[in-house]
Protein backbone atom coordinates (compact mmCIF):
# COMPACT_ATOMS: atom_id res chain seq x y z
CA UNK A 1 0.00 0.00 0.00
CA UNK A 2 1.35 2.80 -1.27
CA UNK A 3 1.79 5.92 1.69
CA UNK A 4 -0.65 8.09 0.29
CA UNK A 5 -3.53 5.62 0.16
CA UNK A 6 -2.91 5.57 4.16
CA UNK A 7 -3.54 9.10 4.35
CA UNK A 8 -6.52 10.30 1.88
CA UNK A 9 -5.42 14.16 0.58
CA UNK A 10 -8.05 16.10 2.22
CA UNK A 11 -10.77 16.85 0.45
CA UNK A 12 -12.89 20.11 1.41
CA UNK A 13 -15.34 18.90 3.76
CA UNK A 14 -18.08 21.23 4.33
CA UNK A 15 -16.71 21.45 7.79
CA UNK A 16 -13.57 22.62 6.23
CA UNK A 17 -15.74 25.14 4.32
CA UNK A 18 -17.43 26.84 7.11
CA UNK A 19 -13.80 27.06 9.22
CA UNK A 20 -12.93 28.94 6.03
CA UNK A 21 -15.55 31.32 6.27
CA UNK A 22 -15.37 32.01 9.96
CA UNK A 23 -12.11 32.72 9.52
CA UNK A 24 -12.61 35.43 6.96
CA UNK A 25 -15.27 37.40 9.01
CA UNK A 26 -12.91 36.47 11.94
CA UNK A 27 -10.21 38.10 10.52
CA UNK A 28 -12.03 40.97 8.82
CA UNK A 29 -13.67 41.33 12.41
CA UNK A 30 -10.22 41.82 14.22
CA UNK A 31 -9.62 44.61 11.75
CA UNK A 32 -12.62 46.77 11.30
CA UNK A 33 -14.64 45.78 15.22
CA UNK A 34 -16.86 48.64 15.83
CA UNK A 35 -16.55 49.92 19.00
CA UNK A 36 -19.23 50.33 21.67
CA UNK A 37 -19.62 50.81 25.28
CA UNK A 38 -20.62 47.51 26.35
CA UNK A 39 -18.56 45.86 23.86
CA UNK A 40 -14.89 43.79 24.54
CA UNK A 41 -12.51 44.35 21.55
CA UNK A 42 -11.23 41.58 19.88
CA UNK A 43 -7.77 42.15 21.27
CA UNK A 44 -8.58 42.35 24.33
CA UNK A 45 -10.83 39.16 24.01
CA UNK A 46 -7.80 37.64 23.03
CA UNK A 47 -5.97 38.59 26.34
CA UNK A 48 -8.61 37.16 27.77
CA UNK A 49 -10.71 39.55 29.15
CA UNK A 50 -14.75 39.12 29.00
CA UNK A 51 -17.74 41.69 28.86
CA UNK A 52 -19.68 42.65 32.26
CA UNK A 53 -22.77 40.30 31.14
CA UNK A 54 -25.01 42.98 32.79
CA UNK A 55 -23.96 45.49 30.33
CA UNK A 56 -23.82 42.70 27.68
CA UNK A 57 -27.12 41.96 28.52
CA UNK A 58 -28.80 45.28 28.82
CA UNK A 59 -27.23 46.77 25.23
CA UNK A 60 -28.55 43.71 23.79
CA UNK A 61 -32.20 44.17 25.56
CA UNK A 62 -31.63 48.52 24.40
CA UNK A 63 -30.90 46.75 20.76
CA UNK A 64 -34.16 45.34 19.86
CA UNK A 65 -35.44 47.04 17.45
CA UNK A 66 -33.61 50.36 17.94
CA UNK A 67 -30.17 51.14 16.44
CA UNK A 68 -26.47 51.71 17.87
CA UNK A 69 -26.68 54.86 17.55
CA UNK A 70 -29.98 55.51 19.24
CA UNK A 71 -28.72 53.14 22.20
CA UNK A 72 -25.38 54.67 23.10
CA UNK A 73 -26.33 57.55 25.36
CA UNK A 74 -29.08 55.79 27.14
CA UNK A 75 -26.58 53.12 27.85
CA UNK A 76 -24.39 55.41 28.88
CA UNK A 77 -26.87 56.75 31.38
CA UNK A 78 -28.07 53.68 32.44
CA UNK A 79 -24.77 52.34 33.26
CA UNK A 80 -23.51 55.92 35.30
CA UNK A 81 -26.92 55.77 37.18
CA UNK A 82 -27.07 51.89 37.64
CA UNK A 83 -23.44 50.35 37.24
CA UNK A 84 -24.42 46.57 38.76
CA UNK A 85 -27.64 44.85 38.08
CA UNK A 86 -27.85 44.61 41.90
CA UNK A 87 -28.25 48.75 41.45
CA UNK A 88 -31.08 48.23 38.62
CA UNK A 89 -33.11 45.86 41.16
CA UNK A 90 -33.20 48.42 43.53
CA UNK A 91 -34.56 51.31 41.32
CA UNK A 92 -37.36 52.57 41.77
CA UNK A 93 -40.25 51.55 38.69
CA UNK A 94 -41.40 55.18 37.83
CA UNK A 95 -37.01 56.04 37.79
CA UNK A 96 -36.30 53.59 35.15
CA UNK A 97 -39.18 54.17 32.96
CA UNK A 98 -38.28 57.54 32.81
CA UNK A 99 -35.10 56.61 31.71
CA UNK A 100 -36.41 54.58 29.02
CA UNK A 101 -38.20 57.18 27.85
CA UNK A 102 -37.82 57.94 23.79
CA UNK A 103 -36.30 54.68 23.22
CA UNK A 104 -39.81 53.02 22.71
CA UNK A 105 -41.02 49.59 22.92
CA UNK A 106 -41.92 50.29 27.00
CA UNK A 107 -42.69 46.47 27.49
CA UNK A 108 -38.67 46.06 27.43
CA UNK A 109 -38.18 48.30 30.04
CA UNK A 110 -40.61 46.80 32.44
CA UNK A 111 -39.09 43.24 31.60
CA UNK A 112 -35.97 44.29 32.01
CA UNK A 113 -36.48 45.47 35.97
CA UNK A 114 -38.52 42.26 36.44
CA UNK A 115 -35.07 40.38 35.20
CA UNK A 116 -32.62 42.29 37.29
CA UNK A 117 -34.57 41.59 40.45
CA UNK A 118 -34.92 38.11 39.39
CA UNK A 119 -31.09 37.86 39.26
CA UNK A 120 -30.78 39.91 42.41
CA UNK A 121 -33.17 38.04 44.85
CA UNK A 122 -33.02 34.33 42.93
CA UNK A 123 -29.50 34.39 41.60
CA UNK A 124 -27.21 36.80 44.16
CA UNK A 125 -26.80 38.98 41.52
CA UNK A 126 -25.05 36.65 39.09
CA UNK A 127 -26.74 36.13 35.55
CA UNK A 128 -26.88 32.57 34.37
CA UNK A 129 -23.94 31.67 31.53
CA UNK A 130 -26.16 29.19 29.52
CA UNK A 131 -28.55 29.67 27.05
CA UNK A 132 -31.62 27.20 28.59
CA UNK A 133 -30.82 29.43 31.91
CA UNK A 134 -30.88 32.92 29.89
CA UNK A 135 -34.22 31.58 28.55
CA UNK A 136 -35.91 31.38 32.09
CA UNK A 137 -35.75 34.94 33.03
CA UNK A 138 -38.38 37.52 32.00
CA UNK A 139 -37.99 38.85 29.03
CA UNK A 140 -35.15 36.81 27.88
CA UNK A 141 -36.29 35.40 24.35
CA UNK A 142 -33.89 33.51 22.42
CA UNK A 143 -32.43 36.01 20.39
CA UNK A 144 -31.18 37.91 23.48
CA UNK A 145 -30.24 34.54 25.60
CA UNK A 146 -27.90 34.02 22.43
CA UNK A 147 -26.58 36.99 22.19
CA UNK A 148 -25.97 37.43 25.89
CA UNK A 149 -24.55 33.76 25.97
CA UNK A 150 -21.93 33.79 22.84
CA UNK A 151 -20.80 37.08 23.54
CA UNK A 152 -20.76 36.92 27.62
CA UNK A 153 -19.84 33.79 27.85
CA UNK A 154 -18.00 32.29 24.63
CA UNK A 155 -20.62 29.60 24.12
CA UNK A 156 -21.70 28.79 21.01
CA UNK A 157 -24.96 29.72 20.67
CA UNK A 158 -26.56 31.29 17.56
CA UNK A 159 -27.82 34.83 17.25
CA UNK A 160 -30.58 35.94 14.69
CA UNK A 161 -31.25 39.06 14.21
CA UNK A 162 -32.43 41.33 10.86
CA UNK A 163 -28.82 41.76 10.01
CA UNK A 164 -28.15 38.23 10.38
CA UNK A 165 -30.73 36.88 8.73
CA UNK A 166 -30.14 39.56 5.15
CA UNK A 167 -26.49 38.45 5.59
CA UNK A 168 -27.93 34.27 5.17
CA UNK A 169 -30.29 34.85 2.75
CA UNK A 170 -27.30 36.95 0.54
CA UNK A 171 -24.69 34.33 1.16
CA UNK A 172 -27.05 31.58 0.03
CA UNK A 173 -28.77 33.50 -2.64
CA UNK A 174 -32.49 32.37 -1.00
CA UNK A 175 -35.48 34.06 -2.74
CA UNK A 176 -38.21 33.04 0.17
CA UNK A 177 -39.72 35.67 1.87
CA UNK A 178 -39.80 36.56 5.48
CA UNK A 179 -41.30 35.72 8.04
CA UNK A 180 -41.22 32.58 6.69
CA UNK A 181 -37.83 31.74 5.83
CA UNK A 182 -36.81 32.45 9.14
CA UNK A 183 -36.10 28.63 10.71
CA UNK A 184 -34.37 28.22 6.93
CA UNK A 185 -32.53 31.24 7.94
CA UNK A 186 -31.12 30.07 11.42
CA UNK A 187 -30.35 26.74 10.27
CA UNK A 188 -27.61 28.47 7.47
CA UNK A 189 -26.41 30.97 10.48
CA UNK A 190 -25.67 28.02 12.99
CA UNK A 191 -23.79 25.26 10.99
CA UNK A 192 -21.57 28.65 10.86
CA UNK A 193 -21.31 28.97 14.29
CA UNK A 194 -17.74 28.49 15.67
CA UNK A 195 -16.82 26.46 18.52
CA UNK A 196 -13.76 28.69 18.51
CA UNK A 197 -14.39 32.54 19.32
CA UNK A 198 -18.29 31.94 19.30
CA UNK A 199 -18.83 35.64 20.95
CA UNK A 200 -16.60 37.48 18.53
CA UNK A 201 -18.32 35.75 15.26
CA UNK A 202 -21.53 36.84 16.96
CA UNK A 203 -20.83 40.37 16.93
CA UNK A 204 -18.36 40.14 13.71
CA UNK A 205 -21.92 38.81 11.76
CA UNK A 206 -23.95 41.64 13.05
CA UNK A 207 -21.07 44.24 12.21
CA UNK A 208 -20.78 42.80 8.86
CA UNK A 209 -24.70 43.26 7.97
CA UNK A 210 -24.77 46.71 9.52
CA UNK A 211 -21.62 48.34 7.74
CA UNK A 212 -20.85 46.00 4.64
CA UNK A 213 -24.22 44.17 3.91
CA UNK A 214 -26.51 46.61 4.73
CA UNK A 215 -29.99 46.70 3.18
CA UNK A 216 -29.42 49.40 0.13
CA UNK A 217 -26.00 49.51 -1.62
CA UNK A 218 -24.12 46.54 -0.09
CA UNK A 219 -20.65 47.66 -0.35
CA UNK A 220 -19.90 43.65 -1.65
CA UNK A 221 -15.98 45.13 -3.02
CA UNK A 222 -15.26 45.41 0.55
CA UNK A 223 -16.98 42.00 1.96
CA UNK A 224 -14.67 39.87 3.59
CA UNK A 225 -17.44 37.28 1.86
CA UNK A 226 -17.41 38.58 -1.35
CA UNK A 227 -16.22 35.16 -2.74
CA UNK A 228 -18.63 32.54 -1.77
CA UNK A 229 -21.79 35.04 -1.15
CA UNK A 230 -24.32 32.96 -3.69
CA UNK A 231 -26.23 36.59 -4.28
CA UNK A 232 -23.44 38.51 -5.25
CA UNK A 233 -22.31 36.07 -7.59
CA UNK A 234 -26.07 36.16 -8.90
CA UNK A 235 -26.14 39.50 -8.87
CA UNK A 236 -29.42 39.41 -6.83
CA UNK A 237 -27.61 41.05 -3.51
CA UNK A 238 -29.54 44.53 -3.36
CA UNK A 239 -32.91 42.72 -3.31
CA UNK A 240 -32.61 39.88 -0.56
CA UNK A 241 -33.54 39.25 1.48
CA UNK A 242 -37.34 39.22 0.20
CA UNK A 243 -40.24 40.01 2.58
CA UNK A 244 -44.11 39.05 2.44
CA UNK A 245 -45.61 42.82 2.38
CA UNK A 246 -47.11 43.84 5.57
CA UNK A 247 -50.48 45.25 5.59
CA UNK A 248 -50.83 48.74 5.80
CA UNK A 249 -51.39 50.48 9.58
CA UNK A 250 -54.80 51.86 9.91
CA UNK A 251 -54.47 55.42 11.24
CA UNK A 252 -56.37 56.12 14.98
CA UNK A 253 -57.56 59.45 16.12
CA UNK A 254 -57.13 60.94 19.78
CA UNK A 255 -57.68 63.55 21.92
CA UNK A 256 -54.75 64.65 24.80
CA UNK A 257 -55.70 67.12 27.36
CA UNK A 258 -52.99 69.30 29.02
CA UNK A 259 -53.92 70.54 32.23
CA UNK A 260 -51.51 73.32 33.44
CA UNK A 261 -52.19 74.66 36.78
CA UNK A 262 -51.68 78.71 37.14
CA UNK A 263 -48.07 78.09 38.88
CA UNK A 264 -46.74 75.55 35.93
CA UNK A 265 -47.74 72.32 37.42
CA UNK A 266 -48.80 69.71 35.14
CA UNK A 267 -51.76 66.98 35.06
CA UNK A 268 -50.22 63.77 33.87
CA UNK A 269 -51.55 59.93 34.66
CA UNK A 270 -50.01 57.05 35.16
CA UNK A 271 -51.05 54.67 32.34
CA UNK A 272 -51.43 50.64 33.56
CA UNK A 273 -49.17 48.02 33.66
CA UNK A 274 -50.36 46.11 30.70
CA UNK A 275 -50.51 47.39 27.33
CA UNK A 276 -48.98 50.18 24.80
CA UNK A 277 -46.64 52.56 26.67
CA UNK A 278 -47.88 50.40 29.63
CA UNK A 279 -45.74 51.75 33.18
CA UNK A 280 -45.53 55.36 31.17
CA UNK A 281 -46.66 58.98 31.97
CA UNK A 282 -49.09 60.30 29.61
CA UNK A 283 -51.43 63.38 29.29
CA UNK A 284 -54.97 62.13 30.06
CA UNK A 285 -56.66 61.65 26.66
CA UNK A 286 -59.26 60.11 24.23
CA UNK A 287 -59.65 56.52 23.55
CA UNK A 288 -57.87 55.84 20.31
CA UNK A 289 -59.60 54.60 17.68
CA UNK A 290 -61.48 55.91 14.07
CA UNK A 291 -63.70 58.45 16.16
CA UNK A 292 -62.54 59.38 19.48
CA UNK A 293 -65.06 60.67 22.23
CA UNK A 294 -64.18 63.95 24.03
CA UNK A 295 -63.29 62.50 27.77
CA UNK A 296 -61.23 65.72 29.56
CA UNK A 297 -60.26 64.49 32.97
CA UNK A 298 -62.38 67.98 34.12
CA UNK A 299 -65.10 70.47 32.40
CA UNK A 300 -63.77 73.52 31.79
CA UNK A 301 -63.22 75.83 28.44
CA UNK A 302 -60.89 73.59 26.50
CA UNK A 303 -58.55 75.30 23.81
CA UNK A 304 -57.62 73.16 20.83
CA UNK A 305 -53.54 73.84 20.46
CA UNK A 306 -53.47 73.93 16.89
CA UNK A 307 -51.38 71.78 14.65
CA UNK A 308 -51.72 67.86 15.21
CA UNK A 309 -49.46 65.25 16.75
CA UNK A 310 -48.43 62.76 14.44
CA UNK A 311 -47.24 59.21 15.86
CA UNK A 312 -46.75 55.62 14.38
CA UNK A 313 -46.66 52.97 16.35
CA UNK A 314 -45.89 48.97 15.32
CA UNK A 315 -49.34 48.82 14.20
CA UNK A 316 -50.89 51.74 13.40
CA UNK A 317 -50.50 55.77 12.87
CA UNK A 318 -51.60 58.19 15.27
CA UNK A 319 -53.35 61.64 14.75
CA UNK A 320 -54.10 63.67 18.40
CA UNK A 321 -55.63 66.81 18.43
CA UNK A 322 -54.12 68.29 22.13
CA UNK A 323 -56.42 70.63 23.85
CA UNK A 324 -55.35 73.07 26.89
CA UNK A 325 -57.57 74.55 30.21
CA UNK A 326 -55.97 75.66 33.31
CA UNK A 327 -56.39 73.25 36.04
CA UNK A 328 -58.44 74.89 39.39
CA UNK A 329 -56.07 75.18 41.74
CA UNK A 330 -58.50 72.72 44.52
CA UNK A 331 -58.08 69.72 41.86
CA UNK A 332 -58.86 66.89 43.62
CA UNK A 333 -56.27 63.82 41.90
CA UNK A 334 -58.23 60.31 40.28
CA UNK A 335 -56.51 57.14 41.20
CA UNK A 336 -53.35 56.73 38.40
CA UNK A 337 -52.77 60.55 38.21
CA UNK A 338 -50.13 62.67 39.37
CA UNK A 339 -49.25 66.84 39.40
CA UNK A 340 -46.42 67.54 39.18
CA UNK A 341 -44.66 70.61 39.97
CA UNK A 342 -42.79 72.70 37.26
CA UNK A 343 -39.70 71.87 38.99
CA UNK A 344 -40.43 67.94 39.05
CA UNK A 345 -41.89 68.17 35.52
CA UNK A 346 -39.45 67.00 32.67
CA UNK A 347 -40.62 66.69 29.38
CA UNK A 348 -38.08 63.95 28.54
CA UNK A 349 -39.41 61.56 31.12
CA UNK A 350 -42.35 61.32 28.46
CA UNK A 351 -42.76 58.69 25.92
CA UNK A 352 -42.22 60.04 22.27
CA UNK A 353 -45.88 60.25 21.44
CA UNK A 354 -46.72 62.35 24.80
CA UNK A 355 -43.42 64.41 24.41
CA UNK A 356 -44.85 65.47 20.99
CA UNK A 357 -48.09 67.05 22.54
CA UNK A 358 -45.88 68.77 25.28
CA UNK A 359 -43.42 70.39 22.37
CA UNK A 360 -46.92 71.45 20.91
CA UNK A 361 -47.89 73.38 23.45
CA UNK A 362 -44.05 74.55 24.21
CA UNK A 363 -44.19 76.38 20.55
CA UNK A 364 -47.62 77.63 20.59
CA UNK A 365 -48.93 80.88 21.76
CA UNK A 366 -49.93 79.39 25.45
CA UNK A 367 -46.44 79.00 26.42
CA UNK A 368 -46.44 81.69 28.84
CA UNK A 369 -42.41 81.46 28.95
CA UNK A 370 -39.97 80.60 31.45
CA UNK A 371 -41.64 83.40 33.84
CA UNK A 372 -45.22 82.92 33.15
N1 LIG B 1 -26.83 44.57 17.19
C1 LIG B 1 -27.38 44.02 18.28
N2 LIG B 1 -26.44 43.56 19.11
C2 LIG B 1 -25.25 43.83 18.53
C3 LIG B 1 -23.91 43.59 18.89
N3 LIG B 1 -23.62 43.00 20.03
N4 LIG B 1 -22.96 43.96 18.02
C4 LIG B 1 -23.30 44.55 16.86
N5 LIG B 1 -24.51 44.82 16.49
C5 LIG B 1 -25.51 44.45 17.30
Amino acid sequence: MRDMDKFPAPVATPQAAETELNQQLLGWYDRNARTMPWRVSPADRARGLRPDPYRVWLSEVMLQQTTVAAVTEYFQRFTRRWPSVLDLAAAQDAEVMAEWAGLGYYARARNLLKCARVVAQELEGTFPDSYDALLKLPGIGPYTAAAVASIAFDRAETVLDGNVERVMARLHDIHDPLPAVKPVLKEHAGVLTPQLRPGDYAQAVMDLGATICTPKNPACGICPWRSPCQARIAGTAPELPKKTPKQPKPTRLGLAYLARRADGAWLLERRPDKGLLGGMLGWPGSEWNAAPDPRPPFEANWQDLGGEVRHTFTHFHLILQVKLAELPSGYNLSPGQELLTRHAFRPQDLPTVMRKAFDLWAGSEFNPGPNG
